[in-house]
């Protein structure tokens, strides 16, 4: 995990909590094709360790989460390169939205384009009170293309996704919080410590409880509600099959601390 990357940051913070940040702040921390890769190995690598809890994804410098995909190199790409670069994006973001644990983006700035939606491909976003969200691929002459016509439909329905989308105007941090995109907003040097602290008070819980609360939720968006309850209904059952679930119930029994072995 102490690979020298070009592009990002790969970093513990502490016990069970990794921190990426994307690191072109010249360039806004805009998406190129080694950033796509280097957010894919280090997605890649987690997918196997058990000791992650938490990863918290922000960008480098104090103006930018994401300025989007890297406009210098799609300026000269044609249809079927364009479709490529959109294929390759979202794959990346599908993979790292399917970690078996939360991933918290912790956007400082613009969060636009591919920046919104790699923000979106997080399970959800704390902003900084100077955090811009939008989607202007519009005023380049091409859709979104990392998943966000999808994503932001879910999270902040098509009237809203539909007026970001076909105006380009970025929305600021309250009404991103106001129709349900960003779950909080803090001022801007208080937005990593809380993001920390709520990684750290997510790592106290039971490790098994959490990846599956995760795996529930999304599975379930795209599922009627009956299937869902059923899935739901396993998953709680699987949970009783494990030490920390004797461990947790135990311990509030006892009137103590539960301390969990992610088993
Ligand atoms: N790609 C490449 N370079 C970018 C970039 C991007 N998306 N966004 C910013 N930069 C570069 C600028 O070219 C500039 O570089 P130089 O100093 O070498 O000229 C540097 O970052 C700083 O940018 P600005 O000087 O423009 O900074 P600003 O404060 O005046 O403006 C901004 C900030 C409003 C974010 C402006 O940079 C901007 O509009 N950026 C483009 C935003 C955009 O259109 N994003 C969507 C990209 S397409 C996409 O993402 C498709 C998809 O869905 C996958």
């Amino acid at each position: 995990m102490n690979t020298a990357y070009e592009t990002i940051i790969f970093e513990a913070v502490e016990a069970g909590i990794y921190q990426l940040t994307l690191n072109r702040p010249k360039q806004l921390n805009a998406l190129n094709a080694t950033l796509l890769d280097e957010i894919q190995a280090v997605v890649a690598a987690l997918e196997t360790r058990t000791d992650a809890r938490v990863l918290l994804l922000t960008g480098a410098g104090d103006k930018a989460f994401a300025a989007g995909a890297d406009i210098s190199q799609m300026v000269d790409k044609g249809m079927v390169e364009g479709q490529s670069f959109g294929r390759k994006g979202q794959r990346v973001f599908r993979r790292l939205e399917t970690l078996p644990f939360p991933v918290i983006a912790v956007v400082n700035g613009y969060a636009l384009g591919g920046g919104c939606e790699l923000a979106m491909s997080c399970d959800w976003i704390l902003a900084s009170d100077k955090a811009q969200f939008g989607q202007p691929e519009v005023s380049l002459g091409v859709t979104p293309g990392f998943g966000g016509t999808q994503r932001l439909t879910r999270l902040v329905g098509r009237g809203r996704s539909m007026e970001m989308m076909t105006t380009g105007v970025c929305i600021d941090a309250q009404t991103a919080c106001d129709w349900g995109l960003a779950n909080r907003i803090y001022p801007a040097d208080e937005l990593m410590p809380a993001a920390v602290k709520m990684a750290q008070t997510i790592t106290k819980q039971a490790p098994y409880a959490v990846a599956m609360c995760k795996q529930v939720i999304h599975r379930g968006e795209d599922l009627e509600l009956e299937t869902a309850c059923v899935m739901e209904e396993q998953v709680f059952g699987l949970c009783f099959g494990t030490e920390d679930k004797k461990e947790g119930m135990s311990a509030f029994v006892e009137k103590r601390k539960a301390v969990f072995k992610g088993c």
